[in-house]
């Protein structure tokens, strides 16, 4: 379908702050319609109720159970049965390992594993150059140098081929990341690892639940990493993380690491000998007790989402132009995250970039109330931090590998790609009683579709995003 555009007769009621004024108009003239775009005055197609839904849902039990805390120890180190350790052992069950190392948060359980490993200095590890900027700091936290492969147009996730090309004499480990809650080639990449005698360390920060071929992402590798924070499919009320791993002495080292060095045994004295290198990594018994009730819920929650999203995408599958989230045979999705691409072409839409495509569309679904943003702006390899060699300053860690050159080249022209040409929806689709709400984004994309000449117009005037 080609749509052809004439005579703008009107501009957007909403100013733009990008670089290039959108100058288009309405096909139709507007009118508060329900089927004129909102943009141009149009009613939006998600009403004010459903513009809010909290995450995470917090419940009385929630409340109680991080006002029991404050009856126990308040300190966060006690050696025997606590909120933390009740919390680790249910993860670990539930993760079908026998370790679970409660962390302050996700980065420092991916650093805790990371040292765990004996990772540092002279090292490379291999981390997607699409993910958050924790996968990349967490080698650097431990003087080793992130190498950035790029990834799978569809699942987002580590491309094995790119991968096995950045292999090198001082690769020490490959941190998959299961991004937006859909599992890594974990197969593959296992068997790289295998081959090549790496280390792997899964970013399951995204993914609590998620499923490869059946098993838990996280148990995987040689030890997973999962976030509490706030926002994430299993929360906390504030800050936390959690380290699996079916290896007991990678445990007691973890354990070590996220407390001083120092041994912490229950029944035993506190000796404050430092036996390695060792941080204040700790997770607190209030964190754990709110994370402990939520899992109470977790299951439902997931199969609320399961069945919403599901739905949801099922209604915009049919959209030209329009490429929803699937699921790679063989997993299960958590659904963290939902990235949509977005190809003019097949839209329909002649001679407009990607990213203008995607730079109207943003605009126009925000003003219908669909609330689309855009996650990571930038490869990883292109943050400043890694690209300008920023590290600990003097060219640090990088030096110190004795890799002296310009930082190792990575294109990853999938990765810029993907990051030019989609938009995501982000937490509101979390709540489990996000369902009125997805069908009214549903309903928003629908009007937007209906509305493609508008579209065209307003993209042109992005042309040089
Ligand atoms: C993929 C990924 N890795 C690591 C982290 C770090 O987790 P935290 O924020 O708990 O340190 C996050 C958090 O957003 C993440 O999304």
């Amino acid at each position: 379908m080609t749509v052809n555009v004439t005579t703008p007769t009107n501009t957007p009621a909403t100013p733009t702050t990008t670089p290039t004024p959108p100058t288009g108009a309405p096909a139709t003239p507007a009118k508060r319609s329900r089927d004129a775009l909102a943009v141009f005055g149009g009613a939006p197609a998600v009403p004010r109720r459903l513009r809010s839904l909290e995450w995470p849902v917090i419940t009385d039990a929630d409340r109680q159970a991080v006002l029991a805390t404050l009856d126990g120890p308040l300190v966060s180190n006690v050696n025997g049965e606590s909120p933390v350790s009740r919390l680790e052992q249910t993860w670990a069950a539930r993760c079908g390992v026998d370790w679970c190392v409660g962390t302050s948060n996700g980065t420092t359980a991916l650093t805790t594993a990371l040292a765990a490993l004996d990772i540092g200095p002279g090292d490379e590890v291999i981390v997607p150059a699409l993910s958050f900027i924790a996968s990349g700091l967490a080698p650097l936290h431990q003087m080793a140098v992130p190498v950035f492969a790029d990834i799978d147009p569809v699942t987002f996730t580590l491309d094995p081929e790119s991968v096995r090309s950045l292999i090198g004499p001082r690769t020490a480990a490959i941190l998959p990341v299961h991004l937006h809650g859909h599992p890594a080639p974990m197969d593959d990449l296992l068997a790289l690892a295998r081959r090549h005698r790496l280390a792997v360390v899964e970013d399951a920060a995204q993914a609590h639940g998620a499923l490869y071929r059946g098993r838990p992402v996280g148990s995987l590798g040689d030890a997973g990493a999962f976030s509490l924070q706030v926002t994430k499919n299993l929360p906390t009320c504030g800050e936390g993380g959690l380290l699996v791993t079916d290896d007991a002495e990678l445990a007691r080292k973890a354990r070590l690491v996220r407390q001083f060095g120092e041994v912490i045994e229950a029944g035993k004295d506190r000796d404050y000998v430092s036996y390695r290198l060792g941080w204040n990594s700790k997770l607190s018994s209030v964190q754990a007790a709110f994370t402990l009730s939520q899992l109470d819920r977790f299951d439902g929650y997931e199969a609320a989402r399961e069945e919403q999203v599901t739905r949801f995408l099922g209604r915009l599958a049919g959209l030209p132009g329009l490429t929803v989230p699937t699921v790679a045979e063989g997993s299960t999705h958590a659904w963290h995250i939902l990235r949509f691409r977005l190809d003019p072409a097949a839209a329909g839409l002649d001679g407009i970039t990607p990213g203008a495509f995607r730079a109207a569309l943003h605009r126009l679904l925000r003003a219908e109330g669909v609330p689309m943003s855009r996650y990571q702006l930038m490869p990883l390899s292109d943050q400043k931090v890694f690209a300008e060699r920023l590290g600990f300053g003097n060219g640090q860690p990088w030096a110190a590998a004795g890799d002296d050159g310009p930082a190792r080249a990575v294109a990853a022209p999938v990765t810029r790609q993907v990051i030019d040409d989609s938009l995501t929806l982000q937490k509101r689709h979390l709540n489990p009683g996000a369902g009125p709400a997805l069908d009214a984004y549903a309903d928003g994309f629908e009007k937007v579709w209906n509305n493609l000449p508008d579209v065209l117009r307003l993209a042109r005037g992005y042309s040089n995003e």
